[in-house]
């Protein structure tokens, strides 16, 4: 009925229009609880979808109204119906009853003509079944190198058997920007990053076939592989990178895959997906015949890959800085996948600095709990798209900071006046930390006189070691100056929280965060002390806290072995008679911590461990990260990440029985 309503209105006001106006999307699901085994599952399924807004009366274009209002109302209202398996029917209507693809809007272009939405819903649907969902209708927009005002048909496969693991299944996750600019007739590599949140299952991605496959169904219609002849594209499964040409500019190419997870290599032998994930979007050819033809940049304010906690209820603001390289040029539009709430303010110049700047604004939703990626390409009023950014919030979280040093009681080690032969350095979190999941996290050691003395790359510098709520950094030797004054300064992401992508601590700057002097041994007995700025008298070598570190949640898979702090302490009295007036008495106690009694290549050894149990995360927070399933990925974290930190656990231990 919905459906035969809508297509009444469609004929009614569209009778004469052009009808072309898809532009891709994808669906996936994923259960509330994995660890249910019978019953009724409460599935959560998300889709998206692209189009083209003109199409549309204008009371049902997307505008930052209808994205602040928050009602599902961008799109057809068409039927995403069940085409086989055992829910089909029964639990799933074959007609537009169950869920029909009005979504809420995301965003939008008026220069692309496009806009875009999502809807995420909960289902019940028995244990054990399997089954395909399909949104097939037409037609796919003009101007095609193949397909051109075809019918379109996006299929995925969603599954309630529990798995041979005894948790049930989440789908895989692709993410794309609706429209991929890319430039004609030069040989691409375009990766689609896929994820899942079942860390050791094996992702393949394939083109979507007109039959024969697990659907049951036609998953590409107009634009199947056979179909696509005007772009000879070759697709490595694994990686999901495909290699091709765009013959002419100002034409779109549609591509349509899916993206399917094996539980092991006997499933991918036997070609039994547990589940599969469409993925269809465009690329659009353009032609740079410009003399300047360097693309702009986004540029902060976080950036490109970093994830951030956020709490749920509190509006937060983002700002999207653009960089442009061609005089003459300037920003014109950008295209965008964000979730649902989120509003974006004007493009403006800022004057200062010649960049472009685009606001965000969102308030995180209780069910929007869980990752949610914002990705976006900047576009030049010459039509060159920018890099591809994206951050990923984590709703419901809280991002790390590193905890301000006070003199006495710091949070730092060490603080204050320090021996020449100082490699051990520390500081404190507030919350448990990990190894970020990207490079460009650097931590720097600075001359109070100017330069950096030396910096770390806390993404993979084996010198940097995460224990806990600490951040220990292990100088191979020790470059420090007698009487030289030095203070370290970080970059955004230097501490990561344990979830998921690893929410990022904000960087640190300020050269008044951290400050440490070397003591001189000749002068330390003179009023020399008392005039130095930043100095104390106290040398104050705080241990760094290994009774708090709880080994069980030691996700970087070391641990520490020592837990009897070794003390050492030195009290010299020392009176200065002869050109003071006030007698200094330097009371010296030092507390040096024998955490590490481990060299920098053992802990090499020890991060290469933590790296490889990283990698399914790395993989997730590495990928162009939207809105759309990843919340979904999110439950399972704990149950897949535990038996593999156990088992490193466990490594360690027989490791460090054959070291001692
Ligand atoms: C998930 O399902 C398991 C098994 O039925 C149950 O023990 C657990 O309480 C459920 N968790 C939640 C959050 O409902
Ligand atoms: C699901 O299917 C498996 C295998 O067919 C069976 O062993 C199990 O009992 C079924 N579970 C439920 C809840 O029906
Ligand atoms: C994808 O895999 C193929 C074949 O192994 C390889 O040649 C290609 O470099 C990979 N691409 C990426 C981006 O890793
Ligand atoms: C790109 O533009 C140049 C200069 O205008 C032109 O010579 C060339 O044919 C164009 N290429 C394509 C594929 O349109
Ligand atoms: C967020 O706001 C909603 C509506 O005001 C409220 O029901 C909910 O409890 C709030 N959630 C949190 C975590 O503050
Ligand atoms: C961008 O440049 C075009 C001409 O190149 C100009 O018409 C337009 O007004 C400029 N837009 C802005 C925002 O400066
Ligand atoms: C550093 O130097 C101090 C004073 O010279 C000495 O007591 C201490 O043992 C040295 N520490 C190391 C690790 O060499
Ligand atoms: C980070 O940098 C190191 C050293 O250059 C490199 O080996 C590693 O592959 C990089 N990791 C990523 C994720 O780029
Ligand atoms: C710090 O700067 C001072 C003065 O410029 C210089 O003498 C000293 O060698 C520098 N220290 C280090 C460790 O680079």
């Amino acid at each position: 009925m919905i459906r035969n309503f809508f297509i009444i209105i469609f004929i009614l006001e569209f009778s004469v229009v052009d009808p072309s106006h898809f532009y891709g999307g994808t669906i996936t699901a994923r259960p509330e609880n994995v660890s249910q085994t019978t019953g009724t599952v409460q599935l959560i399924v998300r889709e998206r979808w692209s189009w083209r807004k003109s199409y549309y009366p204008v009371a049902s274009r997307c505008t930052n109204a209808i994205i602040a209002a928050q009602t599902p109302m961008i799109g057809d209202g068409s039927a995403v119906a069940c085409v086989s398996g055992a829910a089909c029917g029964s639990h799933w209507s074959t007609g537009g009853a169950t869920m029909n693809t009005l979504t809420w809007c995301t965003d939008y272009s008026e220069n692309l003509d496009t806009h875009s939405g999502e809807y995420y819903n909960t289902f019940p649907i028995p244990i054990n079944a399997s089954f395909s969902i399909c949104f097939a209708s037409n037609a796919w927009l003009n101007a095609m190198g193949s397909g051109s005002g075809g019918s379109w048909s996006v299929c995925g496969r969603i599954s309630t058997v529990v798995r041979p693991d005894g948790y049930l299944n989440t789908s895989p996750v692709a993410v794309s920007l609706p429209i991929i600019y890319k430039q004609v007739q030069v040989q691409h590599a375009h990766v689609v990053q896929m994820s899942d949140f079942d860390g050791s299952d094996t992702l393949i991605c394939r083109w979507a076939t007109s039959s024969g496959n697990v659907n049951g169904a036609d998953e590409c219609a107009g634009i199947c592989r056979s179909t696509v002849a005007s772009v000879p594209a070759s697709l490595t499964g694994s990686n999901c990178t495909m290699s091709f040409t765009l013959p002419r500019a100002r034409w779109y190419y549609g591509v349509a895959l899916q993206i399917e997870d094996f539980y092991d290599s006997a499933a991918v032998t036997a070609n039994k997906p547990m589940s599969s994930v469409p993925m269809q979007f465009l690329f659009y050819g353009y032609n740079d015949s410009s003399s300047c033809n360097t693309p702009p940049a986004i540029i902060g304010e976080r950036p490109n890959r970093a994830c951030i906690g956020v709490p749920i209820n509190v509006t937060l603001t983002l700002t999207v800085i653009v960089q442009i390289f061609c005089a003459g040029k300037n920003i014109s539009d950008f295209i965008s996948t964000v979730p649902r709430g989120v509003t974006k303010g004007p493009i403006t110049k800022n004057s200062g600095t010649g960049n472009y700047e685009m606001i965000l604004t969102w308030t995180p939703r209780a069910d929007q709990y869980g990752p949610q990626g914002i990705c976006m390409a900047a576009i030049d009023n010459t039509n060159i798209p920018s890099n591809q950014w994206c951050i990923t919030y984590l709703v419901g979280f809280d991002s790390p900071e590193v905890i301000r040093p006070k003199l006495v009681q710091g949070s730092a080690s060490p603080i204050g006046t320090v021996f020449q032969n100082q490699t051990t350095f520390s500081i404190q979190t507030s919350k448990f930390v990990n190894r970020p999941t990207r490079n460009g996290t650097t931590i720097y050691f600075n001359n109070v006189t100017g330069g950096i003395v030396q910096q770390f790359d806390c993404g993979w510098d084996p010198h940097v070691t995460y224990t806990g709520y600490t951040i220990v950094i292990n100088f191979d030797t020790a470059p420090w100056v007698p009487g030289q004054f030095y203070y370290v300064t970080m970059d955004s992401g230097v501490a990561s929280g344990t979830e998921f992508c690893g929410p990022e601590s904000a960087p640190m700057y300020d050269p008044t965060f951290w400050v440490f002097n070397i003591w001189n041994p000749a002068v330390s007995s003179t009023t020399t002390t008392t005039t130095t700025p930043f100095t104390t008298a106290t040398v104050t070598t705080k241990p760094t806290s290994t009774t708090s570190i709880n080994t069980l949640l030691t996700t970087t898979g070391i641990v520490i072995t020592t837990t009897s702090v070794v003390t050492t302490t030195v009290t010299t009295s020392t009176s200065t008679t002869a050109t003071t007036t006030t007698p200094l008495t330097v009371s010296t106690t030092t507390t040096e911590s024998i955490l590490s009694p481990i060299s920098p290549k053992d802990f090499e050894e020890y991060c290469r461990q933590s790296i490889a149990l990283m990698t399914s995360l790395i993989l997730i927070a590495l990928m162009p990260v939207h809105g759309l399933a990843m919340y979904g990925l999110f439950t399972k974290l704990d149950n897949t990440f535990n038996p593999s930190r156990i088992r490193t656990k466990q490594r360690h231990k027989q490791r460090m029985k054959r070291i001692l």
